[in-house]
């Protein structure tokens, strides 16, 4: 696996897009200790303080149709979920579809974004951002942000984390690819899913409603069950749940 290393860079999404538009091969990573414009879902930042965290992103070059993408970013939340509680042997969870927390904090943050054609993808890039030896976060999310040093009081080395998860992510990835859907690992997804059997709120759709969450299906939408006793699959791209 071809490894980039940056001391300090804007964002590693946009260093691994870059090594995608220059033939870098499946499977590249671009690591920084430090950026200085880290993004978050829905056009937020992501802090992104040097010397503490994680930040990779990993390019890939699949052959399947762009509208499988998206479950790819499911199968990186698992594997990382996965890696990091077997390293830590803490009750790391996943927050439908790709938030990972540990005490209902959020841990982990997953971005991932695609240069393709309908019918065709360029490239994938899958960033994640893991908090591991910060002692504090800013004011503004310091209620619902956490780090693995936080939660254990331990300080982990950061390497080894990054090379645990990669090891999981190519199995998962394989599994992936052998049926093309998240057959293989839904199982073992929903037992790590934060909202199994809770009461979830459904945003975005034409009125907000609350339901039961059952756990992924083969798709990765979360399906859930109303009040009037109908079950719906819920698309991550349409809604958001609270
Ligand atoms: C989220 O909003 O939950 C997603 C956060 C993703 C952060 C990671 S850090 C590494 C990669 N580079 C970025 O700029 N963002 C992702």
């Amino acid at each position: 696996q071809e490894i980039h290393y940056f001391p300090e860079t804007d964002s590693t999404n946009i260093r691994a897009k870059e090594l995608g538009e220059k033939g870098a091969s499946h499977g590249a990573l671009a690591v920084a200790d430090r950026q200085s414009a880290g993004r978050g879902r829905r056009g937020r930042g992501w802090e992104s303080p040097p010397g503490c965290s994680i930040y990779m992103s990993i390019l890939l070059r699949p052959s399947f149709l762009p509208s499988s993408a998206p479950m790819l970013t499911l199968v990186m939340a698992y594997s990382t979920a996965e890696a990091l509680q077997e390293c830590t042997g803490q009750e790391i969870r996943i927050k439908w579809p790709n938030d990972i927390v540990l005490n209902q904090k959020k841990l982990v943050g997953i971005l991932t974004e695609m240069s393709s054609e309908i019918d065709y993808i360029n490239h994938v890039v899958i960033g994640v951002g893991i908090n591991v030896n910060m002692d504090s976060f800013s004011e503004e999310i310091a209620k619902t942000a956490t780090s693995l040093r936080i939660e254990t009081g331990q300080v982990m080395k950061r390497s080894t984390l990054i090379a645990e998860i990669m090891k999981h992510f190519e199995r998962n990835y394989d599994t992936f690819l052998q049926s093309g859907d998240l057959s293989g690992i839904r199982e073992d997804y929903n037992r790590l899913l934060v909202n199994c059997g809770k009461e979830v709120r459904i945003l975005g759709a034409k009125e907000p409603y609350q339901a039961l969450a059952l756990g992924i299906n083969d798709s990765g939408e979360l399906l859930v069950r109303k009040q009037d006793g109908s079950e719906e699959a819920v698309y991550a791209g349409e809604v958001s749940v609270r």
